[in-house]
């Protein structure tokens, strides 16, 4: 599958077959994850992968009642950020103005999960990205301290359904050339 086709062909997927993934699978889309660009280099992506049925009910028990299909996902990924890495600003150097260095860990981790999502997608795996649960109960399941950012949440497994493609914003209504075009997002 070439790259374009993973991307346009990608789904969220939130049915899946029981059929376990296996682990060199999985790993080839976790790796992929780990070449995505990040500040630095930091790479501060972590990843908690959860295939044991409790606990993925235990995450769809803590997640909206619209993601309870995490529970039949036979893999569920956390996307964590490593906030206090070795070179990490000091807890009071962590706000400049509008910028916080959470955030800037949090949009370098889903750079890495986005990739993820694209690599599985050419493994033949669905996948859905994940942000509406209680996040301290989330947390508490995967023992997540607080030196880590909870990103996202992302079912994997071999899809049972072929959602639609949903649709997407015409390029000429994104695309502004040269500089902004004012009023044209009203
Ligand atoms: C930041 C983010 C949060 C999302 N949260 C959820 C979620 O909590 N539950 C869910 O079922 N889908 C969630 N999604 C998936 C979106 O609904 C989906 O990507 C969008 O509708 C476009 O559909 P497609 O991914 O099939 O192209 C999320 C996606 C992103 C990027």
């Amino acid at each position: 599958m070439d790259l374009f086709e993973a991307i346009a062909g990608r789904r969220s997927v939130r049915k899946y077959k029981p059929d376990p993934v296996p682990d060199g699978v999985l790993a080839r889309a976790l790796e992929a994850g780990s070449f995505a660009p990040s500040g630095h280099n930091r790479q501060p992506w972590r990843f908690v992968v959860v295939r044991d049925p409790g606990r993925r009910r235990a995450l769809a028990d803590a997640a909206a009642p619209h993601n309870s299909f995490i529970a039949e996902a036979p893999v569920v990924v956390a996307f964590l950020g490593f906030l206090a890495h070795e070179g990490a600003p000091a807890p009071d150097a962590r706000t400049r103005g509008s910028w916080t260095w959470d955030m800037y860990v949090r949009y370098n981790v889903a750079i890495a999960a986005a990739y993820v999502t694209l690599a599985a997608t050419a493994e033949g795996l669905g996948t859905c990205w994940i942000n509406n649960y209680d996040e301290e109960r989330v947390r508490t399941v995967l023992n997540v301290p607080e030196q880590y950012a909870l990103v996202c949440l992302m079912t994997l497994g071999y899809a049972a359904e072929e959602p639609p493609a949903k649709p997407r914003l015409p390029l000429a209504e994104l695309r502004f050339d040269e500089e902004v075009e004012p009023g044209r997002d009203g």
